[in-house]
């Protein structure tokens, strides 16, 4: 934790991006609660690349929502970069995501009535901030949408659609940028497109990137994957492959399948 002392510099320990702290949440009232997250706690660095895995209903989108601030937990605390993201107001939360978070979904949500240039400055408007166009034009020639900056969403595939939402989720430079299943409705071609970008934005750029995915193939671009099974971490694999991940999922749903069985009986 602490530098030697000496001449020596102390080196920095890489600083963290993300921690949770015993998140809980808890869906519903009373009679029909639904525990989505049961006391979920991690630490992500600068950097890193994670995805995260686990049947359906095992509160991959909750946990990406909650540690978004897009969703607040029913217990527990989130840290973005150090700053809390729990405690606060509606205001401050709504703040803090424009300005330190980033966030891409399966189903891209641009707006259909913007170009491509416009939908990538958006969160800069929305922030308040000053739109810088270069910039924005600039983020567009990293995902390789830098000729179509005029086109409408309906005028782009649905890889580009993915690419365009990239952008503008980068172009604030947000401390994490979570993706919740990006490559879900694109085929295997513009899915492999999209994750390099993800990949390449964390090598050239330091990005931190958290993704959920179902697809072994995807998590296998990621440095590590947590796996989720009914709102607990169940387990953390560094250097994932797709077999070796294929593998675990399946292992998994077993093992799920199995407990609920036992459940029943
Ligand atoms: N808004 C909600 N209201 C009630 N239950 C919800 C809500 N969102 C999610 N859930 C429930 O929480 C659990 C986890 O859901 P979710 O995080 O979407 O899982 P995943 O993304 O892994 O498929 C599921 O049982 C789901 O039905
Ligand atoms: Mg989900």
């Amino acid at each position: 934790m602490f530098g030697r002392r000496g001449a020596e510099p102390a080196r920095q320990a890489p600083g963290e991006a993300l921690r949770l702290e015993n998140v809980r949440r808890v869906y519903g009232a009373e009679g029909n609660r639904v525990v989505a997250l049961d006391g979920v706690s991690l630490s992500l660095p600068t950097g890193s690349f994670t995805a995260v895995m686990g049947p359906s209903g095992s509160g991959k989108s909750t946990l990406l929502q909650c540690a978004a601030g897009l969703d607040r937990p029913t217990e527990g605390r989130v840290f973005v970069d150090g700053a809390e993201l729990t405690g606060d107001g509606e205001a401050a939360l709504t703040r803090f995501r424009r300005e330190r978070i980033g966030f891409v979904f399966q189903q891209f949500n641009l707006l259909p009535t913007l170009s491509v240039l416009q939908n990538t400055v958006l969160p800069l408007k929305l922030a308040g901030r000053k739109v810088d166009r270069d910039r924005a034009r600039a983020v567009l020639d990293r995902v390789g949408l830098g000729d179509r900056l005029g086109h409408l969403p309906a005028e782009l595939s649905g890889g580009q659609q993915q690419r365009v939402a990239i952008a503008r989720a980068l172009v604030t430079e947000p401390r994490v940028l979570f993706a919740d299943e990006p490559t879900g409705a694109l085929d295997t071609r513009s899915a492999r497109d999209v994750l390099g970008l993800l990949r390449e934005s964390v090598r050239a750029f330091g990005q931190t990137v958290v993704m959920v995915t179902h697809d072994p193939v995807a998590a296998s671009f990621a440095d590590s994957v947590l796996y989720l099974a009914d709102g607990r971490i169940v387990g953390y694999q560094a250097a994932p492959t797709a077999e070796t991940v294929a593998e675990r999922m399946t292992r998994l749903a077993d093992e799920v399948e199995r407990q609920r069985t036992m459940a029943e009986a």
